[in-house]
């Protein structure tokens, strides 16, 4: 019997408000706490068996790139518990965010991230604005949940969101433990400065079918 989160509307309420308003919002408390630790413990198991190098872009598009990022990721598939109720919870958001703001989302995709000591992903836009063709991956909402207890201010691994082309960023996002960051995929650039000790998360992304 799997466990059932309870799930809280206003949550769809406070996301949709803020993607439609500023596009981006950051959430504290994000999920139940004992499916963040659940979750936690799964990432740093998992990381250190079967996590590879992250690519740019999947499958077909997948580059290695370890100039523009250095962290090792595994998809996640529901093969657990953990899993399943963190892709449930996710399917909530899409369809109330549908409901609230009709972006058509169509699926969801994550991928649990490890960055060890040293490791970055430079400054990128996880889709690109124009025609559909130009926008493979058809992301359109991005979410990153991190997974770090105890994170320190000289811990590094700050993910800094950008407005357009801008130098100074927007919002400094240190990456403490249940809090999550969700943005519109084609509108901020976006980076991860260099960790000083490992760092945990789950990155996603909402799509639209092309
Ligand atoms: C990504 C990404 C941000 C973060 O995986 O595309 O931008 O804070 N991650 O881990
Ligand atoms: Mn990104």
């Amino acid at each position: 019997m799997i466990e059932s989160f309870q799930f809280e509307e206003p949550l769809v309420d406070k996301v949709a408000d803020a993607l439609g308003q500023q596009g981006f919002i950051q959430l504290q408390q994000f999920l139940p706490d004992k499916l963040a630790q659940q979750l936690q413990i799964e990432a740093k198991d998992l990381a250190a068996i079967e996590f590879t190098a992250a690519g740019i872009g999947r499958n077909e598009n997948l580059q290695l790139n370890t100039q523009i990022r250095s962290d090792t990721s595994l998809w996640l598939n529901g093969e657990s518990t953990p899993q399943q109720a963190y892709l449930e919870w996710m399917e909530k958001l899409r369809v109330g965010l549908n409901r609230r703001l009709f972006m058509g989302l169509s699926e969801f995709e994550c991928h649990y991230s490890h960055y060890a000591k040293g490791d970055f992903y430079k400054r990128h836009l996880d889709a690109f604005k124009g025609s559909p063709h130009k926008n493979r991956s058809n992301r359109a909402v991005s979410t990153v949940f991190y997974l770090n207890s105890d994170w320190q201010q000289d811990d590094g691994g700050e993910l800094l969101l950008y407005a357009d082309n801008h130098l100074s960023p927007l919002l400094i996002v240190p990456p403490l433990f249940n809090s999550c960051m969700i943005f519109l995929s084609d509108t901020f650039p976006h980076e991860v400065l260099a960790s000083n000790c490992d760092r945990y998360s789950i990155a996603g992304w909402y799509r639209v079918n092309g």
